[in-house]
């Protein structure tokens, strides 16, 4: 089966495991990469997707401009993760492949409002921005969503960058709530499961021995962005965040979770973007979300190196 995937994206050295894997993997059709602000600005975010895409060998793929900043708040940012150009480790050619006219937010409304019922998956693997500027843009496009699996939240996890905020969800928290009230099947990839597959060293070594500019650029970029992780958790091996994304739509049975209600806090600045779990219903809401929350770590790094190594 052929997932149609639109991946909405801030890279980011995760985001670009992230969308490395879904070039490497038949079972997916990319229609576009929107790309929103949030491990950096959005013009280097922009440069960033693009470099990706060509180092996939994927000049085809149409990139799109979406929001520079969160729909409320101001921009914040993570250089301190992902370093001054938001994609450190290997040195880059600056990308020559074109950008769309078109702004993200109106190609997501027009791509959906074009499509089948419940025929495109959406993949936000930043700020949740340009999706919910979508869902308040065009109400009618959300039952055109077959599902969203984001990357984002915290709940037994807590946060990463406060002590109760993931950063995705702490950038853009309004636009979360708009995304968790939406009523659209979504799938989380919280720090509650991303901290249950941290790299192993020989893994980035088997990136490194694809060989070729993927094997090369792909290593060097995870090596540069373990090293905050090393300081921050205090041992080798940094969660990669983002291609569990892609990862539970190539093989689901990696993963398992719980259907649960969770909300968003937009009000206090001390608990700002944290995602409230209900895990024993307290609240008697419905849930409105899948929560994942184990992963086979091992058969993740499996697939995911073997997928790499389709795009030496
Ligand atoms: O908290 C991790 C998330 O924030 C990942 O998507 C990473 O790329 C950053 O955007
Ligand atoms: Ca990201």
């Amino acid at each position: 089966m052929v997932h149609k995937i639109i991946i909405d994206t801030d890279p980011g050295q995760d985001d670009a495991i992230a969308l490395l894997l879904a070039f490497a993997s038949p079972e997916l059709e990319v229609l576009g990469v929107t790309c929103v602000a949030g491990n950096t600005r959005l013009p280097a975010v922009v440069r960033n997707a693009r470099i990706i895409c060509e180092l996939a060998g994927r000049r085809d793929v149409n990139v799109f401009v979406g929001c520079d900043r969160p729909m409320v708040r101001d921009l914040v940012t993570a250089e301190h993760v992902h370093g001054p150009t938001g994609l450190d480790g290997p040195v880059w050619d600056e990308p020559t492949m074109p950008v769309q006219d078109q702004h993200a937010v109106d190609w997501i409304v027009e791509t959906l409002m074009g499509a089948e019922d419940r025929d495109i998956t959406l993949c936000p693997i930043g700020p949740l921005t340009n999706i919910a500027m979508a869902m308040v843009r065009e109400p009618r496009i959300l039952p055109k969503i077959k599902q969203i699996v984001s990357m984002g939240g915290g709940g037994t996890e807590g946060g990463n960058i406060t002590p109760v905020a993931e950063f995705n969800v702490y950038v853009d928290p309004h636009a979360a709530d708009v995304v968790y009230r939406s009523g659209v099947p979504l799938v989380v990839m919280s720090l509650d499961v991303t901290h249950k597959a941290l790299m192993p060293r020989a893994w980035i070594d088997g990136v490194e021995a694809i060989g070729g500019n993927v094997g090369e650029k792909t290593a060097a970029m995870l090596r540069f962005y373990e090293r905050f992780d090393l300081v921050r958790y205090g041992e080798f091996g940094g969660p990669v965040h983002d291609p569990a994304v892609i990862a539970y739509l190539l093989q689901p049975e990696l993963y398992a979770g719980k259907d649960v209600f969770v909300q968003i806090e937009t009000g206090s600045e001390l608990t700002m973007g944290m995602t409230v779990v209900d895990f024993w219903n307290a609240t008697k809401q419905p849930p409105n979300c899948t929560w994942i929350q184990s992963v086979d770590s091992e058969g993740f790094f499996a697939m995911t190196l073997d997928r790499l190594g389709n795009l030496a």
